[in-house]
């Protein structure tokens, strides 16, 4: 496997599982060391482990650091963390996101609006400025954003989340504009990938779902990681600012057609 991110140390948010522990994946078995953070330490710890037996990298290459993305004091224990241990903070996974509200915006619980907007926006914000004050404004870095398709069309059922992951879109253009030519800042914006998460949009109706993707299939948690790992790399030294859609074709038509 490609080394490119040798001697690298790499942040991933909401890495227990999912598109967040594939992409912990990737850049570990191409040379990173990488902290994962979630909520659940007892599942945190073992994902670490088993992060570390399927790269074949020591164990210690893996850093677990339990806490809640939205949370001022967890964000600045994993950034803190990282640096003790590994000695810098080369590429900064925001992929922490949350979508607890379904159905009409005339009805949606705003206090529910407001921490999906913390998780999905704000906690992206607040791990970029721990970045930055702590490593990445003196020898630069890469950040990725997780957004969604969701972000670029109406959906009628997950307008909220869609909305945030917007926000996350456009922050992440600001950012770009703010933090270059030291920091590159970059998203992605996946459609449905079989995990945990998407269940509910695919379970039960899978073979009339994928109908709407030009590619035949959902992604996989590896597809989004390497386009993850791509925008963190010096792979792409040129690109900053954008979104990258990866979604199986899925936008390039309209549900009419
Ligand atoms: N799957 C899709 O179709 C899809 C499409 C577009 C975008 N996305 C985005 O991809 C990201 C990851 O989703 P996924 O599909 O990989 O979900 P997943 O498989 O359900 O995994 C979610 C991960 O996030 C952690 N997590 C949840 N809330 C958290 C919080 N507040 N703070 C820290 N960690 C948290 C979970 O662990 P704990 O529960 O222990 O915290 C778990 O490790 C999200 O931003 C989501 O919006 C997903």
């Amino acid at each position: 496997m490609n080394q490119d991110f040798a001697g690298q140390t790499a942040v991933v948010s909401a890495a227990s599982r999912g598109i967040g522990r594939a992409i912990a994946q990737e850049l570990l078995s191409r040379g990173a060391s990488v902290t994962i953070t979630a909520r659940d330490a007892a599942t945190l710890r073992s994902t670490a482990d088993e992060l570390a037996v399927e790269a074949g990298v020591e164990r210690d290459r893996v850093l677990a650091v339990p806490g809640d993305a939205g949370d001022t004091e967890s964000r600045a224990e994993a950034i803190k963390r990282t640096i003790e241990q590994f000695g810098s903070l080369d590429v900064l996974v925001n992929n922490a996101g949350v979508n607890s509200l379904f159905g009409p915006l005339v009805d949606a619980d705003l206090d529910e609006v407001r921490q999906t907007f913390d998780v999905n926006v704000t906690a992206a914000l607040g791990f970029t400025q721990l970045a930055w004050h702590s490593w990445m404004s003196e020898h630069g870095g890469a950040i990725v954003n997780m957004s969604s398709t969701a972000a670029l069309r109406a959906t009628g059922d997950i307008g909220v989340y869609g909305a945030s992951k917007l926000a996350l879109s456009r922050l992440t253009e600001e950012l770009a504009y703010q933090l270059g030519p030291k920091v590159r800042v970059n998203a992605v914006a996946p459609a449905v990938v079989k995990t945990v998460f998407a269940e509910p949009l695919y379970s039960g109706q899978e073979a009339e779902v994928v109908k709407r993707y030009p590619l035949g299939r959902l992604g996989d948690p590896s597809d989004v990681a390497k386009l993850v790992a791509f925008l963190a790399s010096d792979a792409a030294g040129w690109i900053t600012g954008d979104t990258i859609r990866i979604d199986g074709g899925q936008l390039v038509h309209s549900v009419i057609a």
